[in-house]
Order: C-alpha cells, then sequence, then structure tokens
C-alpha cells in the first residue's frame, strides 16, 4: 500500500451537530498520531470540484469540539455525477465532472478522502471508491435513518434539542388546557420524534413508521380528558402518515438530488383537530431547523471521537471504500456499496412497529394514532 500522507476531508448534504466535532477528531488523530497532512475542501464535492480547499491545523479545529455546523460548510445540491454546468447557450445541463474531482484529488497529493455525510453523499463516495479514489465514510445524519450503524452523530444533540421544546410545551399546554402539535424533522423516519416525544412525556407521538387517525388521536385527548389531564402535546415527524398514507410536502427543491421537502402536518392537523375537539384550543409548532443548529451534545461529543479515531485507523490500515459504524459499543466498519444499496433500496434504519421501544411506549399509555 502507497504510504498515507495527506488525506482531505469534505461534508454534504444537511448540516448536523457533531461534523465539526468528527473534523477536529479526525484532524487531531491524523496529525498528532499518524503525521499526516490534512486538508478540507469547503461546500462539499462543490469544494473539490471547483478545488477550493483549506489547510486543517490544530489551531483551526482545538475549539469546534463543541461548535455545531461545519467549518467547511456543506451542500446537499452538488453530485459531481450529475452536475449543473453552463450549456454553452446560456442555460445549464446536468453532466458528469466527476473526473475533475479525480484529478484534483491527484493534482492536491490526497491520498484519501474522508466523506462525512449521509445516504446522498455516502453515495458519490461511493461512486468515487468506484473510480479508484481511497475514500472512507463517517455516517452523519441527525435523522439516525442509515441502516449499517446504530446511531449516527447528529441524532441525540437534535433529540435533545426537540426534547426541550416538548418539555417547554407541555407547562403551557397544561395551563391552557390546550392541545399543542409540535413537529420534528426526521424525513421518513421516526426516531427524532419517537425519541423526543417519550423523554418529554408527550401523549401522542406520530410518527411515519406508523399511519394514525384523526379519530384516534381524537379518542386519546378525550381519554386524558376523563381522567382529569385536559392537554396534551403531540409530537408529530414531518414525515407522519394518515392511514390512507398521504403525507404533508411542504416545498420542492427543484436543484436538489432529493427534491422533496416534508414540512406542515403540524399546522395541517392543527386546523382539523380545531373542528373535531371543540372544547380545547388547539395550536402548533414546528421548530425546523433549530433542532439542526446550536451546540454538540455531549453524546455525540463522544461519538465524534469514537467514529473520528475510527475512521484514521481504517485509513492506516488502507481499508478503503468503506464507512465507520458503531454497533453495540463496538466500532467497525461496513462497505460503501452494501450501505448504499440498503439505503437505495429502501432498507433504511426505520422504527420498528412492533419492536420493543413502541410496546414500551403503549405500555406507558402513549398513543400512536393507530388505536
Ligand atoms: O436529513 C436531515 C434533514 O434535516 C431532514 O430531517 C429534513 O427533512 C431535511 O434535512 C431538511 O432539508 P433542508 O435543510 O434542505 O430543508
Amino acid at each position: 500500500m502507497k504510504e498515507i500522507k495527506k488525506i482531505a476531508l469534505l461534508s454534504g448534504g444537511g448540516d448536523c451537530p457533531g461534523l465539526n466535532a468528527v473534523i477536529r477528531t479526525i484532524t487531531k488523530t491524523a496529525i498528532e498520531k499518524f503525521g499526516w497532512e490534512v486538508i478540507g475542501y469547503v461546500f462539499g464535492y462543490r469544494g473539490l470540484y471547483t478545488n477550493n480547499y483549506i489547510d486543517l491545523t490544530l489551531d483551526k479545529v482545538e475549539d469546534i469540539y463543541k461548535e455545531g455546523g461545519t467549518i467547511l460548510y456543506s451542500s446537499n445540491k452538488d453530485n459531481l455525477f450529475d452536475y449543473l454546468v453552463d450549456d454553452g447557450k446560456g442555460g445549464k445541463v446536468k453532466k458528469d465532472v466527476s473526473d475533475v474531482g479525480v484529478e484534483n484529488l491527484k493534482k492536491d497529493g490526497v491520498d484519501c478522502l474522508v466523506v462525512l455525510g449521509g445516504d446522498g453523499t455516502l453515495t458519490s463516495a461511493r461512486d468515487f471508491s468506484r473510480k479508484g479514489v481511497n475514500v472512507i465514510g463517517v455516517p452523519k445524519t441527525m435523522d439516525n435513518d442509515l441502516s449499517c450503524t446504530d446511531v449516527t452523530y447528529g441524532f441525540m444533540s437534535a433529540m435533545s434539542v426537540g426534547t426541550e421544546f416538548i418539555d417547554r410545551l407541555q407547562t403551557t399546554a397544561k395551563s391552557h388546557h390546550r392541545v399543542i402539535l409540535c413537529e420534528l424533522m426526521g424525513r421518513d423516519a421516526g426516531w427524532i420524534t419517537l425519541y423526543a416525544g417519550l423523554a418529554g412525556n408527550a401523549a401522542i407521538c406520530l410518527i411515519p413508521e406508523i399511519p394514525f387517525t384523526l379519530e384516534n388521536i381524537v379518542k386519546c385527548v378525550k381519554e386524558r380528558d376523563a381522567k382529569g389531564l385536559p392537554y396534551t402535546v403531540i409530537a408529530v415527524s414531518e414525515g407522519a402518515k394518515y392511514a390512507d398514507g398521504t403525507k404533508v410536502i411542504g416545498k420542492i427543491v427543484e436543484d436538489s438530488p432529493d427534491p422533496i421537502r416534508l414540512g406542515g402536518i403540524a399546522k395541517q392537523l392543527e386546523g382539523q383537530l380545531e373542528k373535531l375537539i371543540p372544547n380545547h384550543e388547539v395550536r402548533s409548532v414546528n421548530p425546523g431547523h433549530i433542532i439542526r443548529g446550536g451546540d454538540i451534545g455531549a453524546y455525540d461529543r463522544i461519538l465524534s471521537i469514537r467514529y473520528g479515531v475510527s475512521a484514521c485507523e481504517l485509513i492506516n490500515e488502507g481499508k478503503f471504500g468503506n464507512v465507520v459504524t458503531i454497533n453495540g459499543d463496538k466500532m467497525g466498519y461496513t462497505s460503501l456499496e452494501e450501505v448504499i444499496g440498503a439505503a437505495k433500496f429502501g432498507r433504511q434504519k426505520h422504527v420498528d412497529p412492533n419492536g420493543e421501544l413502541v410496546r414500551d411506549a403503549k405500555a406507558i399509555g402513549v398513543c400512536f394514532g393507530d388505536e
């Protein structure tokens, strides 16, 4: 194996708390333990295409252990295998410009590209690996929906902020005997809503994996009234589905490889429930990106150290084409081919509607709107 002298990082897709902590860990381990040089391409794959990078040095990363976001910035639009370029006639056309990325890596003397991202970003990582580039993936997503690993960095931090929202809604819902819906991100996976909902004692959790009916929500609110609990906080995933499979689309981002953005279900449910529960005022909040921003939670800081060090160890051992994973308490790795294959064929990690956590939640009376 060729001796490693220089590695490059990039972060792609939606940001989340933990990216900076991983950047820091990899930079420190690479420089201090292995003696490698480290650069970071800016704005994800776009930086690789334009050869826009910064040197990652110890002083640049020392204080970013708890800083949310990414000092390398991120883009969820720039797929170099299907990239928008000028068509020479004043318009734009999509083209495979990945060879430019490969050339830039060569020009910059990069021996391994470390990609921090979720399924979209890691799909390109797999494609670069197929082109012979040495690549290592470090799985990021606050949605926690990557099936190769038990937990992705970003999830715990986002979920903790979601919990705080629900905690705060409890007291005001109680004072006014209101029903308040709190919408939480997570795409088509209900992890954030389920965890934050349970941690914050939401009486109702509506998640994509368990379709709901309005009737069942109303029934639960009425049962709470009868029990002397005349207020209800509902945690609802942005991707929650009605029993007929309908979900609410917030917007279409035309130039994104994954153009559908979910959002707006809490507001819609507010209007519907208001008519069905006339004895309560109904309100809704959608914290949106707020749960994605801010400081990195303590758990994610530790997870980021573990992911970052393991990524460097894989590089040192020449185990390219893999994604770092954690299963139980053990760090490991899975091939990019397998990780992307699973995501592509709908084998994302979803909440098991018949699993222990849902069962336990139901045991303490949490309603999922399905019965
Ligand atoms: O995948 C992370 C995520 O925050 C999802 O939970 C959410 O649906 C989506 O990204 C929002 O994307 P954008 O930042 O483009 O609005």
